[in-house]
């Protein structure tokens, strides 16, 4: 037989097909919970910094579809908007993780389509806030695609919660070697890498999802005194009273009181702290992955669900806004073909990461995907001088908060900040919808919020970075017509008319 007669005889006994599997890439994708980019949240992850985006590509504008946690996850899931996935807030009658939202949307999200392609899938973390509740089908409630199932029953916490281990309760009390749960996600991802290596004909995927730096920002004892200088960033919009702003932002005390700003500090310190033991635990997955070799044939990203605000517009802490500071998250990437230490400044959202695991694993993301695949950017073929997108949309569905001051009956219940000073973080007018739209030479926010004013806001980015002058009303007609004609169309958008191609131009 000759040389080519062996390789052909080779190819038909699958010899072939199976060492291509093996060469697929593995995937790590780490996910935080509020960690923004505007306040300086990727400072104090340095290891992170060093190991994943001087190893590959840092990314300047990366958003959010929508600027709070279960509907930007709901998007990362499926790769879809939240008007295609339905997941508008946080609660259950709000498709997070309902039974509708699962039987909608779980069976084609993007785990399934790396199982399909003979992945070894892990997850542990938060999933979705109402996951492993009752009404949302319990802890027994796997959802598809996932062969490792740590998924933590509720929003992010430190202590005292419960995980669903493969679909079996495992509680936690508050003891920091047992129950710290970024340590835990840490220690489940080392035990599943431990079992992973170069020779096993399956490639694997593993998302981390970390409480860090979320709310109740509770950091590792012996990150507990960190930082202890730092203090959220002064300057931008900081204190600042907006009067052009629609209802829910004019109703901030300016300035701010001195307790105020000393909890917001305080605040802002605790976010970092967490994001310690976040840093410690890609440390450790780089190290094993290089250790077992590995680390060449893993893409690793990093990114976060929204943003968050600590004093910008005199809001003292929360997200949930159409600004930049709450819709900017970070992200970095590394692994074959990307090139080292680069910035992207293309921008690209939470809604590109699902098609990219896809087409990362060999598969083609179904056209009912939002998002756009980034392998052209990661691997270098896309041309610099065209934008990836020119548009693209954020939404939000305001919630409660129905008198003013203070929204007294959500007490309790995180919609505010009370400790001080009383202000309404949400309300039901807060319900917004966003286009970017940016080209080359422009760059407008557009909003409309669904309020009594019919309020909007404009501004123009590459004057006015910080979004403190409302120019709706100075704007020329005409851009003004195209901005709101295609604000109309990425509403009703789905699939390919989602992409944000330069359908109406701006010249
Ligand atoms: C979430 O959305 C649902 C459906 O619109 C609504 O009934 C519910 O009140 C919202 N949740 C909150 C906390 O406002
Ligand atoms: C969870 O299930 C996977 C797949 O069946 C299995 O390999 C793994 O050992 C299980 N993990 C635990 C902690 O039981
Ligand atoms: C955990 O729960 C226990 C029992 O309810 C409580 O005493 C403890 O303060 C809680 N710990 C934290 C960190 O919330
Ligand atoms: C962390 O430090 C604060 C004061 O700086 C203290 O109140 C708290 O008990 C400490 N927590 C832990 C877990 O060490
Ligand atoms: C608040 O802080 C500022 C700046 O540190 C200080 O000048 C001012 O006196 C303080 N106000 C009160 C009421 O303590
Ligand atoms: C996807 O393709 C199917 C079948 O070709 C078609 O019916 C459907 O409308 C498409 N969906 C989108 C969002 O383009
Ligand atoms: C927004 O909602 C609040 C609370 O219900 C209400 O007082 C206010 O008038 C509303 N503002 C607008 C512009 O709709």
């Amino acid at each position: 037989m000759s040389a080519l007669g062996i390789l052909r005889a080779l190819a038909v006994l699958g010899v072939f097909t199976s060492l291509h599997a093996s060469q697929r890439p593995n995937i790590v994708f780490i996910l935080t919970d509020d960690q923004d980019v505007e306040l300086n949240g990727q400072d104090p992850i340095l290891k992170t910094r060093e190991l994943i985006g001087a190893s590959g590509m840092t990314f300047t504008n990366m958003y959010v579809s929508s600027p709070l946690c279960c509907p930007s996850r709901s998007s990362i899931l499926t790769g879809k908007y939240v008007h295609n996935h339905h997941g508008i807030n946080n609660s259950v009658t709000g498709g997070c993780s309902s039974p509708e939202w699962q039987l909608e949307n779980e069976g084609s999200a993007f785990p399934v389509y790396l199982k399909k392609q003979g992945y070894n899938t892990f997850f542990a973390g938060k999933y979705l806030n109402q996951y492993g509740f009752p009404q949302t089908g319990g802890v027994e409630h796997i959802p598809p695609g996932w062969d490792w199932w740590i998924g933590l029953v509720g929003n992010s916490v430190y202590y005292n919660y419960t995980l669903s281990i493969n679909g079996t309760a495992e509680d936690h009390g508050d003891d920091y070697g047992r129950d710290y749960l970024t340590d835990v996600i840490h220690r489940r991802g080392q035990e599943f890498l431990g079992i992973q290596s170069q020779d096993r004909p399956t490639p694997f995927f593993m998302m981390l999802s970390t409480p860090a730096c979320h709310d109740p920002f509770t950091p590792a004892p012996q990150y507990n005194s960190t930082f202890s200088d730092a203090r959220a960033p002064r300057g931008g919009s900081f204190n600042l009273h907006a009067k052009d702003k629609h209802w829910l932002i004019r109703q901030a005390i300016t300035p701010m009181p001195n307790d105020t700003i000393e909890y917001i500090d305080t605040t802002f310190r605790n976010r970092w702290r967490t994001l310690q033991s976040v840093d410690d635990m890609v440390e450790d997955v780089v190290k094993t992955l290089d250790a077992k070799g590995m680390l060449d044939n893993t893409y690793i990203f990093y990114s976060s669900d929204n943003g968050f605000h600590l004093g910008q517009f005199s809001m003292p802490y929360d997200k949930r806004q159409a600004y930049e500071f709450d819709v900017k998250v970070p992200l970095m990437v590394r692994g074959p073909g990307i090139a080292k230490d680069v910035i992207i400044s293309d921008s690209v959202l939470n809604i590109d990461l699902g098609p990219t695991f896809i087409e990362l694993a060999g598969a083609t993301p179904p056209n009912s995907t939002d998002g756009m695949s980034l392998l052209p950017i990661l691997h270098g073929t896309k041309d610099p001088s065209v934008p990836f997108r020119v548009q693209f949309l954020t939404e939000h569905s305001g919630v409660g908060a129905d008198s003013v001051p203070g929204c007294p009956q959500y007490q309790g219940q995180g919609l505010m900040v009370c400790k001080m000073h009383c202000v309404c973080q949400d309300s039901r007018n807060n319900t917004h919808a966003c286009l970017r739209y940016k080209s080359n030479s422009v760059d407008y926010k557009y909003c409309e919020f669904e309020d009594d004013d019919n309020f909007r806001e404009l501004y123009e980015l590459k004057q006015d970075p910080y979004e403190l002058t409302n120019v709706v009303d100075q704007i020329n007609p005409e851009i003004l017509a195209v901005l709101k004609t295609n604000l109309y169309d990425m509403k009703i958008c789905t699939g390919d008319a989602c992409h944000g191609s330069n359908s109406h131009q701006i010249i």
